[in-house]
């Protein structure tokens, strides 16, 4: 019997390679989709909702739990970043990053777990970033969403334990999808900041690392390739060997030597 996935944010980018490459090798996927609810392909079930509303989530994990009576795998996937100064961050722009990245990721998993816990055996694959393991400069909010990731994962892991569901971490790097167009600034930014210059440098060298980073397919392929492994490791970074090895240099270099390399990069003095 073909396993059933769940992916968040369908449309565009990881959601869209990951979906039609598992679907490709004969899993039975649903896609949640803000916008649209027709199936695509005739293959990828479409199911409507927005991760931030708990109802909308309810209802198509409901729908899907009729057609098929289990979730194997929910894959969070769904996100988007906010950009600007943590200073000049309005408390609407950081509500919306915090609900999206993180109570979105949270939503829907205190939505399947029911099922999957009956069925005693599934895995969650929660999409944080590299960004949950350092901090960035103007993407402080987006940082601290997957930063909770992190966090949620490591004690939902062990919690879980006893129900035989795995939760499997993926820390990308950059990578070219809308991300990066769907980006929302800082008003403020536009508007006399004291930062608006250095942030509007180091916004154009972020955008330059993800309009020359790698491809969402890849990441669907290495991914597909961990969803087959027996037991998969807690977490997984996919990047290219220049920002794995900025993790490295992380963990093993003294915070403000680690500090003063990423702000040279950012183009911080
Ligand atoms: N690209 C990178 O370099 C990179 C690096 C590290 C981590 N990531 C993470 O990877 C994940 C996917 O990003 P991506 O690069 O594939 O970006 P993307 O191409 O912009 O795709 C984001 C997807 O999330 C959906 N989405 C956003 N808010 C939603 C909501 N409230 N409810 C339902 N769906 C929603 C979007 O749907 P709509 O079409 O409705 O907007 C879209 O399908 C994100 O969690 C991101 O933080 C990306």
């Amino acid at each position: 019997m073909a396993k059933v996935v769940l992916i968040t944010g369908i449309s565009s980018g990881f959601g869209k390679a990951i979906s039609e490459l598992l679907s490709s090798e004969g899993y039975a996927v649903y896609g949640i989709n803000r916008s649209q609810n027709e199936d695509l392909d005739g293959k990828i079930k479409v199911l409507q909702a927005d991760v931030t509303d708990v109802i909308s989530i309810q209802q198509a994990i409901a729908t899907l739990l009729t057609r098929e009576d289990r979730i194997d795998i929910l894959i969070n996937n769904a996100g988007m970043g906010i950009t600007g100064s943590i200073e000049d961050s309005s408390h609407d722009d950081i509500h919306l990053q915090m609900s999206t990245n993180f109570m979105g990721y949270v939503n829907m998993i205190q939505a399947v777990l029911p099922a999957m816990r009956a069925q005693r055996g599934a895995t969650i694959v929660n999409i944080s970033s590299i960004g949950g393991l350092m901090g960035l400069p103007y993407q402080g909010f987006y940082a601290a969403s997957k930063f909770a990731v992190e966090g949620l994962s490591e004690s939902l892991r062990m919690e879980l334990l006893p129900y035989k569901i795995k939760i499997v971490v993926i820390q990308p790097g950059d990578f070219h999808t809308s991300f990066t167009a769907n980006r929302k600034p800082a008003l403020s930014q536009n508007g006399g900041s004291v930062y608006a210059s250095q942030f509007e440098k180091t916004l154009s060298l972020i955008e330059k690392d993800e309009k020359g980073g790698l491809k969402p397919e890849f990441l669907a392929r290495k991914l597909s390739k961990i969803l087959k492994k027996k037991n998969p490791c807690h977490s997984y970074i996919i990047a290219t060997l220049e920002q794995k090895f900025a993790v490295v240099l992380k963990r093993i270099l003294p915070g403000s030597m680690f500090s003063s390399i990423l702000s040279s990069h950012y183009g911080i003095k």
